[in-house]
Parts: structure tokens; sequence; C-alpha cells
């Protein structure tokens, strides 16, 4: 089997354009949630479709831009049109964006998306920093460059170093405790079923969604410190009885940027 490929014109294309120091940190931002604060200063954005190679996202809601940020010392490069497995694509297309950020040499990778609160107590508007998965998607984003098994330092695959500093600085502005859980991925586009939830719950996940996992694993496989946070959008299926929508989560994201970005910032200012 062939190793994924390193996408060298896209990596090429961006250095043309920005030069060759990496990024200090990659964002991938989740559905409806941007980088709106007056402390990040946009430099430059350019559209995923000029990017060479780059597989172009379907969703409304993932906007299909790079931004490259300056936040104070920092440089941030926001990774937008982020493509899922349900849009019909394959793992390597939905791990390209991250393996780029590596090739640029980017060190570190914050993760964010919507989900499904299924722990009693994650309701709409909090936000949850991940401290596992549950893989249920069914592919690997690593299946073609490993020969048997992974070593045992890739098993933590959410920095728990890097997520302490970044729930004590968050905490020192902000009276809610930052709460964290695992996240089941599943493929979608359907939401689940009732039984589905009791049967995620029953396996140990507190939050439901279909992206970041293959994300964190390639971000791993290349070396990158990872950390990821869901936005609950919702209750998981068959626990409030109402009918689950995408404008919903899309709504729910937007009117919880505040405390999103509070986290986002507090886990850039505790990169070490
Ligand atoms: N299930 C799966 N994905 C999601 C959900 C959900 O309830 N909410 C937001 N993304």
């Amino acid at each position: 089997m062939n190793a994924p490929p390193l996408q060298p014109e896209a990596i090429a294309w961006l250095q043309e354009r920005w030069g060759s120091a990496a990024p200090d940190v990659g964002v991938v931002l989740g559905s409806g949630i941007q980088l709106l604060d007056d402390d990040f200063h946009e430099e430059d954005r350019v559209c995923v479709s000029e990017i060479p190679s780059l597989p172009e996202p379907t969703v409304e809601g993932h906007g299909g831009y790079w931004i490259r940020y300056r936040f104070g010392e920092k440089k941030i490069l926001v990774v937008g049109g982020r493509v899922h497995l349900y849009e019909g694509y394959a793992a390597d297309e939905v791990t390209m964006g991250v393996r780029v950020l590596a090739g640029l040499g980017t060190s570190s990778l914050l993760l964010t998306n919507a989900a499904g609160g299924i722990r009693e107590g994650f309701t709409p508007g909090m936000v949850v920093a991940i401290s596992d998965h549950i893989q249920l998607q069914g592919v690997s984003a690593m299946m073609a460059t490993l020969e048997h098994h992974v070593e045992s330092d890739r098993l933590s695959i959410y920095d728990s170093a890097w997520l302490d500093r970044t729930r004590t600085r968050y905490q020192m502005s902000c009276t809610d405790s930052l709460q964290q859980g695992t996240y089941a991925a599943l493929t979608g586009p359907t939401y689940e079923t009732p039984t589905e939830i009791v049967m995620l719950r029953k396996f140990g996940a507190d939050l439901v969604g279909m992206s970041t996992v293959l994300e964190a694993l390639a971000a791993r496989d290349a070396g990158m410190k990872v950390l990821g946070f869901s936005l609950v959008t919702n209750l998981a299926a068959g626990i409030s009885g109402k009918k689950l929508n995408h404008q919903e989560v899309l709504d729910v994201g937007k009117n919880s940027q505040k405390r999103m970005l509070q986290i986002v910032r507090a886990a850039i200012e505790s990169i070490d």
C-alpha cells in the first residue's frame, strides 16, 4: 500500500505566498465557528480552490478559506474548508489539510467541531475539551503508513499537558469550568438514532460528531501536538425528544462564538 501523498504542490504554493516561516499553530474550525476577535489580526486569506490539490467543501457552514492571522507574536493558520467522509471524500482527502499544515512545519494543531451532547449536563452552547475519542468511522488515517501497530506514545492523542495549561488560563478569566469528555466519531451524514445514542453512552462516549478524529490521528502521526474542543450544538438524538437539524447546529455555533473564542485564545496562549 502507498503512503498518503504529502501534497508538495500545496506546500510549495503556500510557502511561495507566505514565506517559509512555519505557523505556530493550525486551527481547524467546525460548523459555523469563526475567529472574530480584534486581537486576531488577519494578514491574508486564500480560497481553498486556489491551493493546488486540496479538496473543496460542499457543506454549508464550512467556509472555504485558509486565513493567516497574527495573534501577538504567534502566527496562526486557520484551515477553513474542512471536508468530511460523508461528502464522499476518502480518509486521505479528509486529512490532507492537516498533512499540508505538518508539511509547512506547524507543530501544534487545534481542532474544533460541533457535536451532540450525550453526557448529562452537556447542553447546547457548552464547549467541552476532547480528552479521548472513539473511532467508529471504519477507516484509518494511517493505514497506508503503518506496518502492524502504533507505538504506545501515539496512544495519547490529545495533549493533556497543553490542555491543563489551557484550562488554568481559561479559568483565570472565566467563571465556568472547562469540562472534558470522550468524543465518538461516526460517518454520518444522518444523525444517530436514539438507540445508537444509548449504545454510545454505554461505550463511554460523552459527545458525538462526524469529524476531527481522522485529523487528530493524522496530526499525531506527523508528530504534531493536538487539542480538540467540541461545541455542543444539540442534545444527542432521543435525549430531548426533539428532531435534530443542521440549521440548529449552525445557529448555536454562531451564538456561542464568544465562549469558543475564549477557549481557542487560552489554548493558543498556552502553547509551550
Ligand atoms: N450527531 C452527530 N454529529 C453532530 C451532532 C449530532 O447530534 N451535532 C452536531 N454534529
